[in-house]
């Protein structure tokens, strides 16, 4: 344990996991900007049933989620302390030099207070955009598609994410922010280059201009989700505003609310029906939740309790007294 310790508190040790877990940020942020690119698919439904296949990938599983979570917050922290921690040690080590001589030759220094408010922009972006997506004004929905996942019932983060990016102060801001997020990681990833002593006639350059694509990318691939969205919503392309109005019919959510509460062989089973594959579709259709021996009245409406099988028929007669819609 005395090597990882020695490791982890000298200069190059420090220098190393900064580099990797600046590396696996980076990664992560490129999966997230081609997943969110996916918003853009020219047919709202296939948008949908895409976006929320990406989303179902961290949502589906409560110990996927958090354990993900709390590895991407260790590695925000460590890099961040770590970035601070060795661009102050340099400036220290750099001394009187440093008033005299900036050793990037012919590149501007920005100056430390934009790189800080810039970042600060970052962490709160991060921390609001995750938060509005969990819990925030724009609902809670659930989704399903026999064909995907298995059908059970997953989050429907497409309609939170439309709806939302829909809003043009939402978008505004959202632009607004991913700016600072371009900006800040280029001169965050040239500065951290530097402090890794990264210096190499032939290289470092080469480097300097992939990090340099690398943000541009960024930006313009988080713009055009942002932006593309907003247009499909208001200018309704796609089938947009009919996919939306379809997908939060309020006896379909709370229908799935149900359902999602059940065990997952229950929601398979019911969403693999075949008069249920035509998706969020209730009208002409009748479900009697609670199966025999219900009194009048029970069972109203597309709910289902905990255990109790569901029936339907297009045929309300079939269903007797309770079997309403
Ligand atoms: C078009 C812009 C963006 C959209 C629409 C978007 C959307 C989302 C959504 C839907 C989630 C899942 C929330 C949940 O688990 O409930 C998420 C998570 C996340 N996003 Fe974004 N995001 C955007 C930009 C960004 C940017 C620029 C960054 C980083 C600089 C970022 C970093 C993250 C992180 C770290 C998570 C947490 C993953 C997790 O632990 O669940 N996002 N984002």
């Amino acid at each position: 344990m005395k090597w990882l310790f020695t490791y982890l508190t000298s200069s190059i040790g420090k220098k190393q996991v900064m580099g990797a877990s600046g590396c696996l940020i980076a990664l992560f942020v490129l999966i997230h900007v081609v997943g969110n690119l996916q918003l853009l698919l020219p047919d709202a439904e296939k948008a949908q049933a895409a976006y929320n296949l990406y989303t179902a990938l961290l949502t589906k599983s409560k110990l996927v989620l958090y354990s993900f979570e709390a590895g991407m917050v260790v590695l925000f922290i460590v890099h961040i302390y770590l970035a601070i921690t060795l661009k102050l040690q340099n400036y220290k080590a750099r001394g009187a030099a440093r008033y005299v001589v900036d050793d990037r030759k012919g590149k501007k220094q920005f100056p430390t207070f934009i790189m800080i408010w810039s970042g600060l922009t970052v962490l709160a972006f991060l921390v609001w955009h995750l938060v509005t997506f969990r819990s925030g004004s724009y609902s809670y929905y659930y989704y399903v598609n026999p064909e995907l996942m298995d059908g059970i019932v997953v989050r429907d983060m497409w309609l939170t994410v439309v709806e939302m990016l829909g809003d043009t102060v939402s978008a505004v801001l959202f632009l607004s922010a991913i700016l600072a997020v371009g900006f800040h990681l280029w001169h965050a990833i040239s500065s951290a280059i530097q402090t890794m002593g990264i210096n190499h006639p032939k290289w470092t350059p080469i480097i300097n201009k992939l990090a340099l694509a690398y943000c541009v990318a960024i930006t313009l691939g988080f713009g055009a989700a942002i932006a593309g969205t907003w247009a499909t919503v208001n200018m309704d392309l796609f089938n947009t505003k009919a996919t939306i109005e379809k997908s939060k019919d309020s006896n379909y959510q709370s229908f799935l609310e149900r359902l999602s509460e059940q065990p997952v062989e229950d929601q398979k089973a019911f969403t693999k029906r075949k008069s249920f594959r035509g998706g969020p579709d209730f009208s002409g259709k009748k479900y009697r939740f609670g199966g025999e021996g219900r009194g009048k009245g029970e069972g109203r409406g597309p709910h289902y309790r905990k255990g109790e099988s569901i029936e339907e028929s297009q045929n309300p007669e079939e269903l007797g007294e309770g079997g309403e819609q």
